[in-house]
């Protein structure tokens, strides 16, 4: 069932990449490469990596049917996440908006985007790791059911700080899909405000250059 939004959330292409690096070098201390992300994309099994970006004028779709569509749209990518299907827990491996992009509700339109994969694709919980520092990422998280179970001292080679391990409780614990789906609601009656509010997309963001 379509439903229009301002941004769409997609399947991540090779033809991403040079933009997903351009965020993820904004982002974080120690990136990625394009060659990881590369493997990520044409040979790792286990991962599935979404982008988002300004819908034009389409319809949000879930982005497993959108890989079907093929679609055609070339808007700018605003941010990107990912997860490893790993022994049935959906390991949430990198998440990350633009900084001009922030603040507007897309991290949690790509976390949430990424927990419905996780349950489509029959994970039963959802893990992490994310820097004691990071206390924005953290509370997204928590907003989404993330609760803290661990410390791992000096996790970041980088560093040396330590990591937060976070969980979901099982998907199928009671109440874990409602809060899902209300969650859903409510971001989805913000983006759609916001944007009513902003008028069209600016293109500002294809302006940026390495
Ligand atoms: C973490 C990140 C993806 C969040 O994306 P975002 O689009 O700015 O987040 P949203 O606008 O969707 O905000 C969702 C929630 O995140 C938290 N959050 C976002 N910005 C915040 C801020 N400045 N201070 C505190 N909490 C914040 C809040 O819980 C917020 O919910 P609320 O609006 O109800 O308060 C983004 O900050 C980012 O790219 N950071 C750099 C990369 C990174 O740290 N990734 C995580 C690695 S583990």
């Amino acid at each position: 069932m379509a439903e229009r939004l301002p941004y769409i959330v997609q399947p991540m292409t090779l033809a991403d990449i040079d933009r997903v690096l351009e965020i993820e070098q904004l982002s974080f201390s120690a990136p990625w490469s394009a060659r990881a992300y590369r493997f990520e994309i044409t040979q790792n099994e286990h991962s599935t990596m979404l982008v988002v970006r300004p819908a034009a004028s389409r319809p949000v779709v879930a982005a497993r049917w959108l890989r079907l569509l093929s679609p055609g749209v070339r808007e700018p990518v605003l941010g990107y996440a990912g997860f490893w299907l790993l022994s049935e827990e959906a390991h949430i491996a990198t998440i990350a908006v633009h900084p001009e992009w922030r603040g507007r509700g897309l991290g949690e339109l790509l976390l949430l985007s990424l927990l419905e994969e996780a349950m489509e694709s029959d994970a039963r919980r959802a893990t992490l790791e994310v820097r004691v520092s990071n206390t924005v990422a953290q509370a997204l998280y928590r907003k989404y059911g993330f609760q803290t179970v661990s410390r791992s001292k000096r996790y970041y080679a980088d560093n040396n700080e330590d990591a937060y391990i976070m969980a979901t409780s099982p998907f199928e614990t009671p109440g874990f899909t409602d809060r899902l789906r209300l969650r859903r609601a409510e971001l989805r009656s913000r983006l759609r405000q916001e944007a009513e509010a902003a008028g069209p997309h600016p293109q500002r963001i294809q302006k940026e250059s390495h």
